[in-house]
């Protein structure tokens, strides 16, 4: 079983790729990360220890999904999570990733015909002032 996991440095991210290898030692663990959070690349160590392999790439960019190892199951944790972020951030990278990263991993699962779980709480409802 191969799984891919975006957003594999972030909270929950770095924390499922470490619970599922500690379940099932033999499952192959991805962690795709841009590592745009800050102090997401603090989870590189504890991810090298559990023998998850990380690769920098970014969602927004298709070609980043194109060098990967074929996944059986795709675990979508990479986001810009904050409610307000399109509003007091970059209005641009939110939408990019949320929204275009989004996309690009949902045609990624298709072409691979790979499972997929979204995990997003915050890109199912939007925030009006
Ligand atoms: N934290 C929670 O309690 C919680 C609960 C339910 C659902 N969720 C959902 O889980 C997902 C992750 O939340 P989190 O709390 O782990 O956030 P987080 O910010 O800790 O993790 C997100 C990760 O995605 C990475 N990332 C951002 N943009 C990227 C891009 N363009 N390409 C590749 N990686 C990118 C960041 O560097 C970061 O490591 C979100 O969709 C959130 O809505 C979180």
């Amino acid at each position: 079983m191969r799984i891919l996991i975006t957003g594999g440095c972030g909270f929950v991210g770095s924390n499922l790729a470490i619970y599922l290898k500690h379940k099932h030692p033999r499952y192959m663990i991805f962690a795709l990360d841009n590592l745009k959070r800050r102090g997401s690349e603090l989870n590189l160590p504890r991810l090298n220890k559990a023998k998850i392999s990380f690769i920098h790439g970014d969602i927004r960019i298709p070609a980043d999904f194109e060098a990967l190892p074929d996944p059986d199951l795709i675990i979508d944790a990479a986001a810009e999570p904050a409610v307000l972020s399109g509003i007091i951030e970059s209005t641009r990278y939110t939408i990019d990733t949320n929204l275009m990263g989004t996309i690009n991993t949902l045609e990624y699962a298709i072409k691979k015909k790979a499972k997929l779980i979204f995990l997003s709480t915050s890109r199912v409802y939007s925030h009006v002032e």
